[in-house]
């Protein structure tokens, strides 16, 4: 089968409830997305892993919540204010606006048949440069051109780690090489959303900053781009469908000496190869800008931007060596969204049953599916099935995500769990009531297996662990 493109999974997303349109009974609101009973367990068990493997699994790592409104000196230290633009034209002609960086990407709204610019109608201005940070005002009294009561939300949460460096390192008593995780909404007023949940205004992150020796930046760099391109193929996303991409100088941003994006094969229907990957997560060797920047009067290395606002310096002190430095940054940071949109894509699945009937089937590894196991009576009018199918959801629902269903026959019982990628079905028939036992139905193989009712709850935990 040919892979899905982006609006099979919106279609998917809506008919079942992953992902519905936000404000849809007020005509919408230009890519903002709600996720719907499925989709918020979804992304939920996505940051969990995340989470999981680097905070739990390992000694090295801390967590944090730092806030989405933070005092505007980070954003102005950042080089947020100053930098976190893109270039925007207008045309004269059709008064659409466009990204000057990213004109191929788009079609002429007048002649769609060429890119934006590549009509001779095209009468564009003069680019201009257009903040993405969305603004705010502080406090009751604060009206819109009161510059004292202007916040910006975060457009990344990588921020709030930093200016939180010397809390997390003299409470937690961590030595380099260390590094603290987030994961948190993000904002950025996009001159282009679009394409689903993969460019949208509002946005979550999983953003962790890694703190290293200068020395050491280069080989843990390498080593989180190789374990993140590991941990994607983990969660279930074919290696086919993944690719490094080394950023140009050009591209860079302007605290980084290297980044390595992962790519995820987004748009396969596109007849240009090169076009059908976009962007899942970035990995940047950040060096000490960051530390630096939020430091107390520091110098750069032309001795120039010193920081007269910041109270702290952000160096560490190697007890070793006797020696104070800025450490510098290594940053994998991926989109929660973006991840999930990779996974949807790459668990859809189509399978013809003996009757000739296409079913989809979502290949959620078990760990990501929102439901463990469906149990489902066989016959919803006889009350001792029912009763009993009740009390072995109930039994299980401590240890896993389980859910009882009798609104339908079998087949189509069967048929919504496989589109929702719940890797189990269990069923109760007139021969449990006499041997105590269900039917167990593999998501993936349609395979069935009995097994007695005191053994389902281990049988099903020590599936649901491959
Ligand atoms: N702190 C570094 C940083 O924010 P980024 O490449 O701008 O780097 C990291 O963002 C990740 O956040 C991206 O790889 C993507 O997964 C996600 N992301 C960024 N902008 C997004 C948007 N407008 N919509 C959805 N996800 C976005």
């Amino acid at each position: 089968m040919s892979a899905p493109n982006i609006e099979t999974i919106v279609s998917l997303s809506k008919r079942r409830g992953f992902v519905f349109p936000s404000s849809d009974i007020y005509g919408g609101l230009g890519s903002s997305w709600d996720y719907g009973q499925l989709g918020v367990e979804l992304a939920n068990n996505i940051k969990s892993a995340w989470w999981r493997w680097l905070v739990y699994e390992r000694d090295d790592i801390e967590g944090l919540d730092s806030s989405i409104i933070q005092n505007r000196l980070v954003w102005k230290y950042s080089g947020h204010e100053d930098t976190f633009s893109d270039p925007l034209v207008d045309c004269r002609s059709c008064h659409g606006r466009f990204r000057t960086d990213k004109l191929q990407d788009v079609q002429c709204p007048n002649h769609p048949s060429v890119h934006a610019g590549e009509s001779r109608e095209c009468d564009f201005t003069e680019p201009r440069q257009f903040n993405l940070m969305f603004k705010t005002t502080i406090g009751a009294a604060a009206v819109e051109d009161d510059e004292s009561a202007l916040a910006y939300l975060r457009p990344e949460t990588a921020q709030g780690i930093f200016i939180n460096f010397n809390n997390v390192l003299n409470t937690s008593r961590k030595k380099l090489p260390f590094g603290i995780a987030q994961i948190g909404k993000s904002f950025r007023n996009e001159v282009t959303p679009g394409n689903f949940i993969f460019r949208t205004r509002e946005f979550e992150q999983m953003e962790m900053e890694y703190f290293v020796r200068p020395e050491d930046a280069a080989e843990i760099h390498q080593f989180w781009i190789d374990a993140f391109y590991e941990w994607f193929q983990t969660l279930g996303i074919s290696a086919e469908n993944l690719k490094l991409y080394e950023q140009t100088r050009e591209e860079l941003a302007h605290y980084a000496i290297r980044t390595v994006d992962i790519l995820y094969r987004y748009f396969p229907e596109r007849a240009d190869q090169e076009k059908q990957w976009d962007e899942l997560m970035g990995i940047a060797n950040r060096t000490d800008f960051d530390l630096k920047t939020h430091s107390k009067k520091p110098e750069d290395r032309e001795g120039k931007r010193l920081n007269p606002d910041s109270t702290d310096d952000l160096s560490y002190f190697d007890e070793q060596t006797k020696q104070r430095f800025y450490p510098f940054v290594i940053e994998p940071a991926a989109g929660v969204n973006r991840t999930l949109l990779a996974i949807l894509m790459d668990a859809y699945t189509e399978k013809t049953n003996d009757k000739g009937e296409t079913r989809v089937i979502l290949k959620l590894k078990p760990e990501l599916a929102p439901i463990k196991v469906a149990v489902l009576p066989l016959a919803k009018n006889k009350p001792e099935i029912v009763a009993m199918a009740k009390q072995i959801k109930k039994d299980l629902q401590p240890s896993m995500r389980a859910v009882y269903d009798d609104t339908g026959g079998i087949g189509k019982l069967y048929a919504r769990q496989d589109e929702i990628g719940t890797p189990f079905c269990v069923t109760v028939d007139h021969e449990s009531l006499e041997d105590n036992a269900v039917t167990v139905r593999d998501r993936d193989t349609w395979e069935q297996e009995r097994v007695s009712v005191e053994q389902l709850k281990d049988y099903l935990l020590k599936r649901l662990q491959n």
